[in-house]
């Protein structure tokens, strides 16, 4: 299991905002909703596009895939309608130091 990544400030991430950060080679999506922080894959569970490239609804607290137009509840990563039906992994979120951290915990 890795250290915790810095991601950015948390001043960087207000809500509605995205911040990707690495762990490794996992590519990390850290959403603020609602002042509240989530991190999943960067990784759609489709066919492994960046997430990231898509759309976050800081309403409906959704990521949608640009590529083929899946969603996700970007706070546990499930599917919400196809193409995509498994979820994208959850990783945990802290915030110390006035910044934003995560880890990719498998
Ligand atoms: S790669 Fe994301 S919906 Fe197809």
């Amino acid at each position: 299991m890795s250290d915790w990544i810095r991601v950015c400030a948390t001043d960087e991430l207000l809500p509605g905002e995205t911040a990707v950060a690495w762990d490794g080679d996992t590519p990390i999506l850290v959403f603020n909703y609602d002042g509240d922080y989530y991190a999943l894959e960067d990784r759609c569970s489709h066919e492994d596009f960046e997430l990231s490239a898509g759309s976050f609804d800081a309403d409906e607290a959704t990521i949608e895939c640009t590529l083929h137009g899946a969603r996700f509840d970007v706070r546990d990563g499930r599917a919400l309608c196809a193409p995509a039906y498994a979820p994208v992994p959850k990783f945990p979120v802290k915030v110390e130091d006035g910044a934003v951290w995560t880890r990719d915990d498998r």
